[in-house]
Order: structure tokens, then sequence, then C-alpha cells
């Protein structure tokens, strides 16, 4: 959600700056544009359109320093006028991610200043705010400080002047931002994929952090002002692992790169004849023995992972386990408990949400805290005291896929640890767990091979308006994710419910036009599932049910039969992903969508 790239060279950033924010582009976004210094003017560009618009409209843009944008609309529609970088008096440029809270106040005030908003964004203000301590002869460093001190709300930002081609001041606080180290050249951006096609060096800045960029060289200031020095790390990202290859879509390579990414994730455990603590950080092994309940917080994708996981730490940990959307628990007074054991799941680890319901919880007394992420120096990772990282790698596809079910792996992980620890792991079962967990990789790329079948079902959906997911037990929040899935990329209405649910509500919208997707598993509650498919079959419902191979539901007029390879017992939600994920892309493609990039949809969603 919105993009920053900012460059400092001794040769044209135009194209620097365009191909980071083509890389961005995954974020989500609504318009774009970069502005540079060029003869001591600020030379700026716009686009509502794609990233490929503004590189046309920019082809006879020039300049050494500029900053560039991808808006993911918040205050104000999408459009020219909006997009960034904004700029005061022809003289100061600034691109912004975040909210400005107080920008109404900030708004009058600089009107009656004398100051003329152009567009109807939170940024502007911040663009004259700095132009007003410029002008009164502060250095642009100076002068951004000063202006972020009136700030209230979150922000990364990159700012320039038209009579300064030499200096790129940028700042962060709640919004993601990190520095590109190059010999000559020094680079700003959101992520580190934006970077990467010109340095692999890169410095994350801390909370607070204001820098002040030349060719030459940089200077961090923390957010007391004090000089400080921040670690260079080379970046272990690929330029191909952020690269579509042979695909068709991020997603459809996501999808099929999950063997690869459970088995990474699983590595250290998988080639190990124990279960450990130390895998969650030094402080696990104690943290683990003192609490009594879990406390999941997440949002979208990263919350169905923790309403599955909560099927697990019951049953096999026997630890109590509450799962809550960050967003709702971060308003909600709810009763702390001190033996908690708070867990964030993330891909990002800059959702705003889940950040601020960590940031809540401790403030109510959870100090036990636990990262679930996909990105080592994200934000949920450094405020947590405990960490397991997915290493899904890189993911582009707004729809989130390779990342859910190595999100649920580790939970697995997670769950077995505290089942151990609590005495509830005999050493056989650790052993057998063990073995599955080896085995994973290979059963999901078993699942992979419907694909053909899926894409054919997937003919079935394409004029269909609504549909319907049914799962039971540790699968619902598996239909659940299905639904998401469905609706985010192909833009059909799709709704889940626990099957056993069914009667109470949505049988009244079951008819011939409403496909109903079954998740069918053959654990303890398959005979339940099947008199509700009769349920529906009764009402002349089309079935669309994914079976293991032993359930014997068998194909009949209504009734389409996916058959899954094998069950895989307590692993069997991460095989029953994949085909809800497949159908969904397939449906996509028959209707026309843009399976990356969905409408109104953002990838990190670094705002409330
Ligand atoms: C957005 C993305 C989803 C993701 C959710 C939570 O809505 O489009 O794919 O599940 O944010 O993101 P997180 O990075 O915290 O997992």
């Amino acid at each position: 959600m919105c993009g920053i790239v900012g460059a400092v060279a001794q040769r044209n950033v135009v194209p620097i700056l365009l191909e980071g924010l083509q890389r961005l582009e995954y974020r989500g976004y609504d318009s774009a544009g970069l502005v540079v210094v060029r003869d001591g003017q600020l030379e700026r560009v716009r686009s509502t359109g794609r990233v490929a618009e503004l590189t046309e409209k920019s082809a006879a843009t020039h300049g050494l320093i500029g900053i560039a944008h991808t808006r993911w609309a918040t205050h104000g529609a999408p459009s020219e006028r909006n997009a960034h970088p904004h700029i005061s008096k022809n003289h100061i440029a600034v691109v912004h991610n975040g909210i400005i809270e107080n920008y109404e106040a900030l708004r009058t005030y600089l009107t009656a200043a004398g100051y003329e908003f152009t567009s109807d964004t939170d940024t502007e203000v911040i663009a004259h705010l700095v132009h007003s301590h410029y002008a009164r002869g502060n250095s642009l460093l100076a002068a951004t400080q000063a202006a972020l001190a009136e700030l209230v709300g979150a922000y990364a930002i990159g700012v320039i002047a038209a009579d300064n081609p030499d200096q790129l001041i940028c700042a962060r606080r709640g919004s993601p931002l990190l520095l590109g180290v190059g010999s000559g050249e020094h680079f700003v951006a959101s992520d580190v994929s934006a970077l990467l096609p010109v340095t692999r060096q890169v410095v994350y800045l801390e909370e607070g952090d204001v820098v002040e960029l030349g060719r030459l060289g940089y200077r961090i200031f923390d957010a007391q002002g004090t000089q400080v020095e921040r670690a260079v790390q080379v970046s272990e990202l690929s330029n191909e692992s952020v690269q579509l290859g042979a695909y068709r879509h991020y997603m459809q390579k996501e999808i099929h790169e999950q063997p690869q990414a459970l088995a990474d994730t699983l590595e250290s455990v998988c080639n190990s004849q124990s279960l450990v603590p130390g895998i969650f950080g030094a402080e696990a092994a104690a943290t683990f023995a003192d609490i009594d309940s879990i406390l999941i917080l997440a949002c979208g994708t990263s919350h169905h992972a923790g309403l599955a996981a909560r099927y697990w730490l019951e049953e096999i940990a026997g630890i109590r386990c509450n799962v809550e959307i960050a967003s709702e628990y971060r308003y909600r007074t709810s009763v702390p408990n001190p033996k908690t054991l708070v867990v964030v799941i993330s891909q990002s680890g800059e959702t705003a949400d889940t950040q601020a319901a960590l940031n809540h919880a401790k403030a109510q007394g959870h100090g036990h805290t636990l990262a679930i992420c996909n990105v080592p120096e994200s934000a949920l990772v450094r405020l947590c005291k405990l960490r397991l990282l997915t290493r899904a790698g890189p993911e582009i596809g707004v729809a989130s896929t390779k990342a859910f079910t190595t999100q649920l792996a580790a939970l697995f992980l997670l769950t077995l640890v505290l089942a151990k620890t609590r005495g509830r792991l005999t050493a056989q079962q650790e052993q057998q767990y063990l073995h599955e967990l080896r085995h994973l990789p290979s059963a999901v790329q078993k699942v992979l091979e419907l694909e053909p079948l899926i894409a054919k079902l997937a003919e079935h959906f394409a004029g269909k308006q609504h549909a319907l997911f049914l799962g039971r037990g540790l699968h619902y929040p598996i239909a659940l994710e299905g639904a998401l899935k469905l609706k985010e990329i192909s833009y059909i209405h799709a709704e889940a419910y626990p099957a056993g649910e069914l009667k109470h509500g949505p049988l009244a919208l079951v008819d011939k036009d409403m496909p109903v997707i079954s998740v069918a598993p053959n654990d303890a509650l398959l005979e339940k599932l099947k008199s509700n498919l009769q349920e529906v079959r009764a009402r002349g419902g089309e079935l669309y049910v994914f079976a293991d191979a032993d359930t014997h539901i068998h194909a009949a007029d209504g009734i389409h039969i996916m058959q899954m390879p094998e069950h895989a017992g307590y692993l069997s939600p991460i095989l029953h992903t994949i085909p809800l994920q497949l159908l969904a892309y397939y449906v996509a493609l028959q209707k026309g969508t843009d399976v990356d990039k969905p409408r109104n949809l953002a990838k990190s969603v670094t705002v409330e």
C-alpha cells in the first residue's frame, strides 16, 4: 500500500525510480508520480494509470536526484491532482506513505499562513510545513525535522528541494522505509525488492529515524535527533525471486512455490530429531513454561491461519486459545492475562492494525509476545520477544497463498513445541509428527497435480454471482480462506459457513444458481458433513466437493468430486487449501480480472 522510491546519484535517476515503482506495484496503488530536480527547478510527472503509463509520460524527464511514489488513496479520490509527489511553492516536493491524523488542523493553519492547497490529501500539509521551516533559513534536514515534530500519525516520507540538488531527506514512523547504499549513489525505498537492480546493501531504519542522503554518504538521526549508526545489511533476496519467470501471474507462481516454501520453513526442524523451544528464540523455553493461554492477533488471510491453529493448540497442546481480528481487538476492552502468549501473524510484518493490536496488548500488560512473520526485519518481528520466520520468500500477488500455508506450518510447530513443553507429546508421537512434516512438501506437490482438473472445473463458476463454501472443524477456517481467495480476485461474492450452521440461515440461499464448495477431509466430522451436503443437494444446490480419497463421497448428478491424493491427518488443512487457491485463480482467469492486483486491494495495509 503506497510505495516510495528515491535516489541521489551521478546518473539520471528516472529509470531507477520507475523500475523501483514497478517492483512496488504489487503493494497496490491507484496512481503514481515522480519528481526530479532539473536546472534548479522541480520537474514533476503524475499519472492515474499504471507505472507503465508514468514511464511513457516521463520519457523526456531527467535528473540526478528524485523521489517517486505509488499512491493508494486514503484522503481524496484517486486522481492526478491527488497523486504524489506534492509540491509547495514550486520549491519543496514530498512523497508520503501513511496517514497524518491532524492534517485538518494543520491545513487550516497553513491556509491562514498563505499556503494554497491543490489536492485533497493529508500529505500536502507536509510539503507546506517543510517549506514554511525551510523558508525561514533552516537546512532541508532541520526543516523536515521541525515539520515532523508537528505531525500526529504515521509516515514514511521522502523530501527534496528545488535549490538543493545534492540532498534527499527521508524519515519513518509507523510505515516501512529502508536505505540502499551504493557507490557514489544512495537510495531509499519502501521495500528491498525495489532496490535490487541497484544495490543489495541496505539499512533498515528504526521508528522515528530521519536521514540526510547525499551521493557520497548519509547521516541518520534517531527520534531524539541524535546522530546514530545503523548496521548495513546485505539482502539475501535474489532478483529471480521477484521475477515472474515462466508463470502467467505471480499468484500462480506462488501457489506452485508452496512445496519449496514449506520445505524451507520447516528446514531446521525436519533436519533434527527433536523439537525444541529454541526455534522461537532464546527466551522461548522460559516463556512457554510460564504461559497458560494463547491470544492470536492478525488480519485477513493471516487471521484465518490463526483460526485454524486454535483447533491444533487446544486439541494437541491442550492450551486455551483466542483468535481476534487485530482491527477489532485494538479498540476492544478485553481482560488481560499476563500468562498469555500474544502471537501476531503477518506476511508483511507491517500491517498497521496488527502492529496497533500488539502495542495495545503490550500496554495492557502482556509481556509474552511472538511474531510469526515472513519478513525478517519487519516492524512486528522487531516488536516481539520471540519469533518464527516463515521462509516463503517474497510474496508479490496481493492474494496471499504461500504465506498462508507456511504460517500454518509455523503454527503447527508452535503447537507441537507447546504440547511437548506441557507433557502432552510422547517421544513416539513427536517422531510421527516430524515424519509427517518431512512428507508435507511432497504431499502438497501431489495436490498441485490437480491443477488441470481444477482449471476445467473453474469454467462452471465464470457466470456465477455468488458461491458458498462449507467446512467443519479444523477445515472451517480453510473454507473461510477459500471464500476470501475467490472474492478477492474474481469479485464473486463468496461466503463460508461451518457446515453445521447451514440450517440456521444460509440454506435459504441455496438453489440451482448457488454453487456450494465443500472441503471434505476424512476426519471425525465426515459423516456429519455428508448429511449437510445432502441438505444442499435436496434444495437443488450444485455441489463441488474436495474429498479425501477414502471418504466414499461419489460423483452424481449435481455433485462434482475432486479427489484429494491423501489424507494428511492434522496437516490436512494445508493440503485442502491448495485446490481452493487454484480454483480462485482459474475462476479469475475466466473472468479476466487483474489477478495479481485486484481492484481496491493492497498487499501491505500500512494504514488503518
Ligand atoms: C492485506 C492483504 C492480505 C493479507 C492481509 C494481512 O489485506 O491483501 O493478503 O492477508 O493484508 O496482511 P499481513 O501482511 O499482516 O499478513
